[in-house]
């Protein structure tokens, strides 16, 4: 296998963790392209869940060397409690098998102060972020003020740090929110420096070698294709570039790598998103929470980064033959059919009207949903609990109904289901 993408279909929290723990099992390197520790990865073997913000997914399998992109921004106190937290529980993290782009960007404590600051200027209209530092980190990137992981290399970091805090104190000031003390944010820095030199490296280059040398690359999007900076629901979206597309720019690879890639979009069953924004299939009341879960199960729609209620509502088929497009989706993995087990009938939006007209797609992307209503197919339901069916040919004929017709509003077939978060709740579909 050469290249494969996998990538949220929707507004993140799709179980993307769960799907590259069941490819990583047979790639070589796994590799995070964007984002940064906003995102919350779950894999599930056995008693054991893991919670991945930072690191890839991937590298739960003793064999998979990990790879932090240049897309990404990385707080590195965040990465080490990960980096330990994982040793804890008898994963090998080590300059081996953990590699970080010099590339990649710091988040400072200003950026984190920043982003709540932010937020809170923004009052009822905040976007409801992760209060992570992305925002303000990706925004320094942008200017080109930015520290990357290579800055820490240097002699000089501990001043330009510094400066970069003084900076930041101006606007927080200007926010009213306290100021941070520069020569503290150095100290701290500067720990991480003799911790983290050693897994820095030139991961494009390790990238392109290991696809030329036939080896196989999993690339592992973080977030999902409705908060992408340019193709999601702006301006309530992250600040980075989720799509699969950002995977090349994101670890350095060029436009052949994606020569025959394969790019596996994670759609959940229904749909869900945390945070403010337009959200057309939102459903509330009883159905709501019987979809949500009342956050007994591990799995009930609470964010894994921030513990947030998701809003949730039926599976948006008219946002799906979108991300198809802008990701080029050559298959879906469909995860959480097991929680629609029960329900008498489901719905799936099949398109959207606005006053007397009918979209099959949307006219003019996603930023602006407010006009639209959905139209639904209405299906059946299926009574059965599936959470141990692993053929195809044993779940409910219903469930498949559900599946193909997933697979006929989105273009491309359905290849995984998921149903349970366990590492073996998987069925392929023929
Ligand atoms: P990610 O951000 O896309 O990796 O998804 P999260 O880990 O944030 O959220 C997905 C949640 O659903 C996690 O708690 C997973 O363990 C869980 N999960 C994934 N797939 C399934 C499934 O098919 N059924 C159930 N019940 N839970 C699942
Ligand atoms: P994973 O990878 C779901 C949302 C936040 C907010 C918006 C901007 O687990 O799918 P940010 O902190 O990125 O500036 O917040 O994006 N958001 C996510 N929602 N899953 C995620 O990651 C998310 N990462 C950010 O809730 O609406
Ligand atoms: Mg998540």
């Amino acid at each position: 296998m050469p290249l494969q993408v996998i990538v949220g279909a929707q507004w993140g929290d799709e179980g993307k963790g769960r799907i590259v723990d069941w490819f990583a099992a047979q790639v070589d390197f796994t590799a995070r392209y964007n984002g940064g520790d906003n995102a919350g990865h779950t894999v599930t073997v056995g008693r054991q869940i893991f919670k991945l913000h930072l690191i890839p997914s991937g590298i739960i399998h003793p064999q998979v060397v990990a790879v932090l992109g240049n897309g990404m921004v990385i707080n590195p106190a965040r990465l080490l409690d990960e980096m330990e937290s994982l040793r804890k529980v008898g994963i090998a993290v080590t300059p081996q098998r953990l590699h970080i782009s010099h590339a990649a960007h710091l988040i400072t404590p200003a950026h984190q102060a920043l982003d709540g600051a932010l937020e809170a200027a923004r009052g009822k209209d905040s976007l409801g972020t992760t209060g992570r530092g992305i925002g303000p980190a990706y925004t320094d990137k942008a200017t080109r003020r930015g520290l990357r992981m290579a800055d820490l290399l240097r002699p000089d970091f501990d001043e330009r740090l510094a400066e970069a805090i003084a900076e930041a104190n101006q606007t927080l000031n200007m926010l009213g929110a306290p100021a941070l003390d520069p020569a503290a944010a150095g100290a701290e820095y500067r720990q991480y420096t003799r911790k983290l030199a050693e897994y820095i490296a030139d991961v494009s280059s390790e990238l392109d070698a290991a696809l030329k040398a036939g080896k196989a690359v999993l690339a592992e999007g973080a977030q999902g294709t409705l908060l992408d900076i340019d193709h999601g629901t702006y301006p309530f979206v992250t600040s980075s570039s989720t799509v699969a597309p950002g995977a090349l720019a994101g670890l350095g690879l060029g436009l052949t790598a994606a020569r025959d890639a394969r790019v596996t979009g994670v759609v959940k069953a229904f749909q869900t998103r945390v945070g403010s924004g337009p959200f057309p299939t939102e459903l509330s009341g009883d159905l709501a929470v019987r979809l949500r879960g009342t956050g007994a199960n591990p799995w009930d729609e609470y964010g894994t980064t921030t513990g947030r209620p998701r809003r949730v509502g039926w599976l948006d088929g008219v946002l799906l033959r979108y991300a198809v497009r802008v990701n080029g989706l050559t298959e879906l993995a469909v995860t959480k059919m097991d929680i629609l087990s029960g329900l008498k009938t489901v719905k799936l939006c099949s398109a959207y009207r606005d006053g007397g007209k009918t979209f099959a797609d949307l006219p003019f992307g996603p930023s602006d949903l407010s006009p639209y209503e959905p139209l639904y197919e209405e299906l059946p339901g299926w009574e059965a609990d599936i959470s141990d069916v692993r053929k195809w040919d044993r779940l409910p004929s219903a469930a498949r109904n559900y599946l193909e017709h997933i697979s006929a509003a989105a273009g491309v077939p359905v290849r995984l289901v998921s149903v349970g978060p366990e590492r073996d709740q998987i069925i392929l579909a023929p």
